[in-house]
């Protein structure tokens, strides 16, 4: 029996408190903070050549430093007991592995431990070794083989202390953004292939929890996906069955094979036209449809969707579906210019409780980017951030209280990082991170989030 099937614990008094073990987290990504990418005989990644390579993303960060984690992360976990965080999500980085990168992984989990903080880690959070991707990447169906055996070679070396595994995490980006519209690395624009990469990513979460399982018995597997609510733009057929395409691809396609053994007949047919999906072998959706222990939700913003587009949308990641238009929701952005809806975080919540399983999940990223900047008084005021947190930790409260087995919270991110494609200009950490000193700066949202930890869930006001 897993860590995690102990029984469920009823909401502790107060109006918007949670459970007494809930996980008060914070989560990150190996590439986005670590830098040292030559150190540990790290070995390139396809994040490498993508941020540095034509149309570089990188900011000008040509040492990659990000933000110096692999050096720093003593201090790193010292501020995440500050804050009182009592889990930690990061990822260990495939390339890094590779070579002698265990032993940081190693130390890094005995800090966490150290400082009374869950160690949660995530296998593979987009950094795919470049040699792996030249052999085929995700499209070619060796590398889940080859993903399987990493997750047992790192299972070995620290399951006796990670509390939580995420095999994947947001398997819809690293397909469709990968491989679809090429906005990440390996920034290839071929719909077929991004199929195929969702089946061999799942694929590889399958084989994975089987791998840990064998290497750790009894380690608690999850996975964590970006799903999201996707509302048609207005009652008309054409949005509505652009709304009902866009949460098949989202949400679905994951899910379903996930914990109903399939994929959806309509996302199938749907995309008949750019694969025949030949690449699903007997025996695969078994492997992919291995009970996972616990969930992870990755939830930033709603999408709001309409049929009809009067020109094709060359740049979408999703296939076949160059004929919707995606809007805004009215109401306040956040710096990446995304709509803001705590209410779609319940909504998630709740489905897959009615629709898919009833059983542990985590929030497993949520937040916000904005301009921030250190005042002179050495503040940073973001108060943007902090309402988004609020707001949606309010709607994963309403979500507890109607017996969602929420287990955790995870604010993305600790620190300000690389985000991708935007490289260094948007900042979602709690934490501000000067690149050229990497003095770091708890935000205003840092102090509150504090609070929020200490009092075990919201202020009553
Ligand atoms: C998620 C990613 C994470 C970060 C946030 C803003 O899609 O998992 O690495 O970039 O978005």
């Amino acid at each position: 029996m897993s860590a995690l099937a102990v029984s469920r614990v009823a909401p502790a008094p107060g109006p918007q408190r949670f459970r007494p073990d809930f996980w008060w987290g914070a989560a990150t990504s190996a590439y986005q903070i670590e830098g040292g990418v030559a150190e540990d005989g790290r070995a390139p990644s396809i994040w490498d050549t993508f941020s540095t390579g034509p149309g570089r993303v990188d900011g000008g960060d040509t040492g990659r430093r990000a933000a110096d984690h692999r050096r720093r992360y003593r201090e790193d976990v010292a501020l995440m007991a500050d804050l009182g965080l009592t889990a930690y999500r990061f990822s260990v980085s495939w390339p890094r592995v590779l070579g002698t990168g265990l032993d940081f992984y190693d130390r890094l989990v005995d800090e966490l431990l150290g400082a009374g903080i869950a160690p949660v880690a995530t296998l593979y959070h987009w950094d795919l070794p470049q040699t792996i991707e030249d052999a085929g990447g995700w499209p070619a169906r060796d590398t889940s083989h080859r993903f399987a055996q990493y997750a047992a070679t790192v299972a070995e070396r620290l399951g006796d202390r990670v509390r939580l595994w995420h095999t994947l995490n947001e398997p819809w980006c690293a397909a469709f953004l990968g491989y679809g519209s090429g906005a990440h690395a390996p920034g290839r624009r071929d719909h077929a292939a991004a199929l195929a990469a969702a089946h061999h990513l799942l694929l590889a979460h399958g084989l994975a929890a089987d791998a840990l399982r064998a290497a750790a018995p009894g380690a608690p597997v999850s996975l964590a996906l970006n799903l999201g609510v996707v509302r048609p733009l207005t009652p008309a057929p054409a949005d509505v069955d652009a709304a009902r395409r866009i949460d098949g691809l989202l949400n679905r396609l994951f899910l379903d094979p996930l914990f109903r053994g399939g994929y959806p007949a309509d996302v199938l047919a749907d995309t008949a036209r750019v694969s025949d999906w030949s690449f699903v072998r007997d025996g695969d959706l078994a492997a992919i449809a291995t009970p996972v222990d616990a969930l992870g939700v990755n939830y930033y913003q709603p999408d709001l969707v309409a049929g009809n587009r009067p020109e094709p949308d060359p740049t979408t990641p999703y296939p076949a579906a160059s004929d919707i238009t995606f809007h805004r929701t009215p109401g306040p952005v956040t710096g990446m210019g995304w709509s803001i809806d705590p209410a779609g975080l319940r909504e998630i919540l709740l489905r897959i409780r009615d629709e898919y399983r009833d059983l542990p999940v985590h929030v497993a990223e949520n937040g916000a980017a904005y301009p921030d900047r250190v005042d002179p008084d050495g503040r940073v005021r973001d108060q943007e951030r902090i309402g988004y947190l609020r707001t949606h930790l309010a709607a994963a409260h309403e979500a507890y209280t109607a017996g969602v087995d929420l287990r955790g919270y995870f604010v993305w991110s600790l620190l300000d990082n690389f985000e991708w494609a935007y490289g260094y200009g948007k900042r979602f950490g709690l934490v501000h991170v000067d690149y050229a000193t990497q003095v770091r700066t708890p935000k205003d949202s840092a102090l509150w989030y504090r609070g929020v930890i200490r009092a075990g869930g919201l202020p009553t006001g």
